[in-house]
């Protein structure tokens, strides 16, 4: 079973790539687990174009930055880890521009000119098993509310399944004095254990 932790942290040695790092530790005995790090690639802003519409059967973005590479290896990956440090209530802007590049990996087979509740849509990553993490410096709450809720939209539209968003409060941006909730770290675990045996 293969699993990629994307980290979408610009800090290779921070919070959220030291969090994946302890997944990946416990879990890389009986599982095929990589680690992606934006920080390594060059991902621009979604164009807004459309050409990736005008192609069914592969992402087919026009652009030639890294991002469909990275597609790819979603595609290829059975369960899927984003892990984004908290900034401004939001994705790390590192992490919203990878998201947008999802775009190529849903086609709009017909109602584009609707809500997109209302559209039908074919999703190369359809039902694949997907969480979250988060770094952040405040509390969990009145600090996460509004990442949580565009995690869940996100999965909506891309037809995932969401298995799990995990907070990790009060980490320092001294990452060294951080301290990461076993309790939070054995959940996901857990929840990847859970997925494997399903
Ligand atoms: C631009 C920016 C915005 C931030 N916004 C928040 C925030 O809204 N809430 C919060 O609790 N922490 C916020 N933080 C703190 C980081 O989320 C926190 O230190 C995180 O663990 C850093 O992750 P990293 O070490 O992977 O970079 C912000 C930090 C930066 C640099």
């Amino acid at each position: 079973m293969k699993i990629l932790l994307v980290s979408g942290s610009p800090r290779k040695r921070g919070n959220t790539a030291k969090i994946l790092e302890l997944v990946s530790n416990k879990i890389k005995d009986k599982f095929d687990v990589q680690i992606c790090y934006l920080a390594d690639y060059q991902v621009n802003g979604c164009l807004g174009c459309t050409r990736c519409q005008e192609v069914f059967d592969k992402p087919g973005c026009i652009q030639k930055d890294d991002a469909e590479k990275l597609l790819y290896r979603l595609i290829d990956s059975d369960i899927i880890l984003y892990g984004t440090p908290l900034y401004g209530h939001s994705y790390s802007g590192q992490l919203k521009l990878f998201l947008d590049r999802h775009v190529a990996l849903f086609k709009f087979v017909s109602g584009s000119d609707k809500a997109v509740n209302e559209m039908e849509i074919r999703s190369f990553i359809s039902g694949k098993p997907v969480g979250l993490i988060v770094s952040c410096q405040g509390p969990e709450e009145q600090n996460t509310e509004l990442i949580k809720a565009q995690f869940d939209k996100f999965c909506e539209s891309s037809l995932t399944h969401c298995f799990g968003k995990y907070i990790f409060p009060w980490c320092d941006s001294n990452s060294k004095q951080s301290k990461y909730a076993d309790e939070t770290l054995q959940q996901i675990i857990d929840d990847i254990q859970h997925l494997s045996v399903m």
